[in-house]
């Protein structure tokens, strides 16, 4: 049970990039917005998981959602609050994830945008589980994670500063029995492609 710190480094030394490469939102992602805020009935506190750049919590907010940002990249959490934002440096698989700004209180919802593809795979039951357990009943998740096979890490950078992300994929019959031990209602499960061979499985579900 590990986080990929080399992930997280990677993300650290190109956090500022990453966020300007993402900051336009991709049509299949607003979609998933619309969705989850009619799910929440237009108001709710939602923990986003890996906000990065922070583009999908501003969007959110923007139609009544309350969002605590986070991340498990100091280098993102660092611009959140450049930028004027609260956001917490998190780790979904060992961290605390109650709400330190309403104690006791569980969130509404989870956004977890394209994120949990790093989370190795004999660990993501125990992120789902912990998600599940910190959203009241009949709470909303959203998470988006890459169709494939097996698990991959990509390389990009210098030898000064190697860049190295770790991917696990995911094929839809093992993504919704991991939703369900986690105690997940899964509503839809979406597909779509990015660039090309950029496959998502992208999950609407609710805390049952
Ligand atoms: C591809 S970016 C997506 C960022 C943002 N949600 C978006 O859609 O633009 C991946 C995000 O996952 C975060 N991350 C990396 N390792 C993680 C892990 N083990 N668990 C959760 N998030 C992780 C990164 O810091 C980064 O914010």
């Amino acid at each position: 049970m590990s986080t990929d710190r080399h992930t997280v480094r990677s993300y650290d030394s190109v956090a500022a990039e990453y966020a300007a490469e993402a900051a336009a939102m991709p049509r299949w992602v607003a979609t998933e917005i619309d969705a989850f805020v009619a799910e929440l009935g237009g108001s709710g506190r939602v923990l986003e998981i890996g906000s990065g750049g922070g583009r999908d919590a501003l969007e959110l907010e923007k139609r009544g959602i309350s969002v605590r940002r986070t991340d498990v990249s100091r280098g993102f959490v660092d611009l959140l609050r450049d930028s004027g934002f609260a956001a917490d440096l998190l780790d979904p698989l060992t961290d605390d994830l109650a709400d330190p700004r309403c104690p006791g209180v569980p969130y509404d919802g989870i956004w977890a945008c394209a994120c949990l593809i790093h989370v190795a795979r004999e660990d993501f039951r125990a992120v789902l589980g912990r998600l599940a357990e910190t959203t009241r009943a009949g709470g909303a998740l959203y998470a988006s994670v890459r169709e494939g096979d097996g698990e991959d890490t990509s390389a990009h950078g210098s030898v000064a500063a190697p860049r190295r992300y770790a991917e696990t994929y995911w094929r839809e019959p093992a993504l919704r029995s991991a939703l369900a031990d986690a105690g997940w209602t899964v509503r839809k499960i979406g597909r779509y492609t990015g660039r090309p061979d950029d496959r998502w499985l992208s999950v609407r579900a609710i805390r049952a």
